[in-house]
C-alpha cells in the first residue's frame, strides 16, 4: 500500500529505516496530474532502486508570470491510485511553506549558466532557475540513489545533469523515454488543455520530427530544415517558438557533421505550449 508522507520528519524518518535495513532509494519527481509517461518513471526507477519515492509539488517557482500555474491540473486521488499500481512505495506531498520555509522571494536560488538560457530558457525566463532550484530541495529532502527524468523534457533533464555533477549532489540521474499516444503525440498534462480539434491537429509536431530527422539524414542543410519545420507547423496552425536541430550539447551542427543530433520544438496551439523532441544519429 503506498503511504502519503506531508511532513519532512515523516518523510527523512521511512527513509532512515530503509537505510537501516539495507534498501536503496529512487526517487520520481513530478507536478501530478500523472501520466503514462510518468508511471514509466517510476517502473524505470524501481529497477535501479528496492524502494521509489514519487514527489508531487506543483512548483511555483518555474511558472512566468504569465504561464498556467494557478490553472495547473491537479488530480491528488487519481495521482495516489496511478502510483501505487505503478509500485511506488511513498507519494511525498510536501506543503509549499516547508518547500520554501523563508518564502518565494526570499528563496536560495540554483542557476546553471549557459545551457539556461537557450531554447527554453530564452523562451521561458527563469523557468530553470525554479527548476534546478525545486529539483535540489527535492533531492535534499529525499536523498534518493537514483531519480528519473523523462526525455520528454530533453533539456531540463541535461540541466538537471550539469547541476548534480557541478553540486556535487550524491543522486544519480537516470531518463527514460518519451511514451506517445497512438497517433505520436508526446503525453504531457497539459494535452488535456487542447480542444477537440486542437487535440486532432497536435501530432504534428511528431510527424514534423520525423520529418526534420528523415530530411537531415538526406543532407538537407540545417536552415533549410529549421525553415521547413516551421513553414509545416505554422500551416497546421501553430505558433512555433522553435523547430530546430542540436547537438546534445545544443550548440548548433555544422551541415553534414556526424554524430548525435537532437531535433526539438515548442510550439504554441491555441493557448497551449507543447514541447517534444527526437534523438537521431547521422551515421559517418
Ligand atoms: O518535470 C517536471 O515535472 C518538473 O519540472 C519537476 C522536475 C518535477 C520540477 O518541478
Amino acid at each position: 500500500m503506498i503511504e502519503t508522507i506531508t511532513q519532512l520528519a515523516v518523510l527523512r524518518e521511512r527513509i532512515r529505516q530503509w537505510r537501516r535495513e539495507g534498501q536503496t532509494v529512487g526517487f520520481v519527481p513530478t507536478m501530478g496530474n500523472l501520466h503514462a509517461g510518468h508511471y514509466s518513471l517510476v517502473k524505470l526507477a524501481r529497477q535501479h532502486a528496492d524502494k521509489v519515492v514519487s514527489s508531487v509539488f506543483v512548483n511555483p517557482t518555474q511558472f512566468g508570470p504569465s504561464e498556467d500555474f494557478t490553472r495547473y491540473p491537479r488530480t491528488p486521488d487519481a495521482d495516489t491510485s496511478g502510483l501505487q499500481a505503478a509500485g511506488c512505495d511513498v507519494l511525498w506531498l510536501p506543503e509549499v511553506e516547508a518547500m520554501y520555509p523563508f518564502g518565494v522571494p526570499l528563496a536560495a536560488n540554483v542557476h546553471v549558466p549557459g545551457i539556461s538560457s537557450v531554447l527554453e530558457g530564452a523562451c521561458r525566463p527563469g523557468h530553470f532557475d525554479g527548476v534546478c532550484t525545486v529539483v535540489t530541495r527535492l533531492f535534499n529532502q529525499v536523498q534518493a540513489d537514483v531519480a528519473a527524468f523523462g526525455k520528454k523534457d530533453f533539456q531540463q533533464l541535461a540541466v538537471i545533469r550539469q547541476m548534480v555533477v557541478d553540486l556535487h549532489l550524491p543522486t544519480a540521474i537516470i531518463a527514460g523515454s518519451i511514451v506517445r499516444e497512438a497517433d505520436g503525440l508526446a503525453m504531457s498534462s497539459r494535452n488535456q488543455y487542447l480542444s477537440e480539434q486542437d487535440r486532432a491537429t497536435a501530432p504534428v509536431i511528431y510527424r514534423c520530427l520525423l520529418a526534420m530527422r528523415d530530411a537531415a539524414l538526406a543532407g538537407v542543410p540545417r536552415a533549410q530544415v529549421e525553415a521547413e519545420a516551421d513553414g509545416m507547423l505554422r500551416r497546421a496552425g501553430f505558433e512555433p517558438d522553435y523547430a530546430v536541430l542540436r547537438s546534445p550539447d545544443f550548440n548548433a551542427p555544422q551541415d553534414g557533421h556526424e554524430g548525435p543530433y537532437v531535433a526539438l520544438i515548442a510550439a504554441r496551439l491555441g493557448r497551449t505550449r507543447l514541447i517534444d523532441n527526437l534523438e537521431f544519429d547521422l551515421p559517418g
